[in-house]
């Protein structure tokens, strides 16, 4: 795979997490699309980064484009779900017709609730929020759950580096191999094959484990990597 043939799409690519990872896969050189309900939001978003690139990064990065979500599921071979867990099964079920065959769905969801100054996971029936949007999915696109351990802030801090491992798991071995060597071109990222889509349980947990650290020690970059790889 060649990056500049990769071909990233966000869907609510306007928020946090999304514009993060689009800077950095823009970085790379790969083709990113941020997604929005509204074509306004998205644009104005893409316009941001790409203000934000061209004055820390010269011209060697790929410039973001953008479009409603559902364009850019159309037009992507990688696609974000980059929504808060809330809303990520209705946003899934109301493009299920715009993917198309052979996309790859990334979920990054966390289930998470903040009460009385905590953060905790929200336990769902069918154990992440991965296997919970798995079954949302038309029949065909396989689901990989990634980025669920990299923190937002730190994603879109483009000059400080990433420095750690990318968890991917999910039951297609060849999504999951696709996705693999997709992160393997954001500097600073090393994917870590995590193993089924049943791993999703732990990882979005250690999110939540991330996030108390990071209160705890008034940080905000928490993340992991593994030692002896
Ligand atoms: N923040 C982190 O460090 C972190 C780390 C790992 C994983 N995550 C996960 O990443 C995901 C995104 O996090 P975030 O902090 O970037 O979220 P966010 O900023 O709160 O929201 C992201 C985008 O979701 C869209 N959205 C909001 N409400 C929606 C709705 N009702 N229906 C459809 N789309 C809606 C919005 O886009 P438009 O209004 O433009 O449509 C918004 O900009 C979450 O699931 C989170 O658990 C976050």
């Amino acid at each position: 795979m060649n990056v500049n043939e990769l071909k990233v799409g966000l869907i609510g690519g306007t928020g946090e997490e999304g514009r993060g990872l689009a800077l950095r896969w823009a970085l790379a050189g790969a083709r990113v699309s941020i997604g929005s309900r509204t074509v306004e939001r998205a644009k104005s978003t893409a316009d941001e980064l790409n203000e934000l690139l061209g004055s820390r990064a010269g011209s060697s990065f790929q410039r973001i484009g953008n479009g409603e979500n559902r364009d850019v599921i159309a037009g992507s071979q990688f696609v974000l779900l980059t929504v808060p867990f809330a809303h990520a099964a209705s946003t899934l079920e109301a493009h299920r017709e715009h993917f198309q065959e052979g996309s790859i769905l990334i979920d990054i969801t966390v289930p998470v609730s903040f009460e009385k100054g905590g953060v905790r996971y929200v336990e769902l029936p069918e154990g992440s929020a991965s296997e919970h949007l798995k079954a949302r999915l038309p029949e065909g696109i396989p689901l990989v759950a990634a980025f669920k351990t990299e923190p937002a802030h730190l994603l879109a801090e483009i000059g400080e580096p990433l420095d750690c491992d990318s968890f991917v798991a999910s039951d297609s071995k060849e999504a999951k191999a696709r996705v693999i060597e997709a992160i393997g071109f954001i500097k600073g990222l090393r994917a870590v094959d995590a193993g089924m889509l049943y791993s999703a349980r732990t990882l979005e947990r250690m999110t939540v484990l991330a996030i108390g650290i990071n209160r705890r020690n008034k940080i905000k970059s928490a993340r992991y990597r593994v030692i002896g790889l």
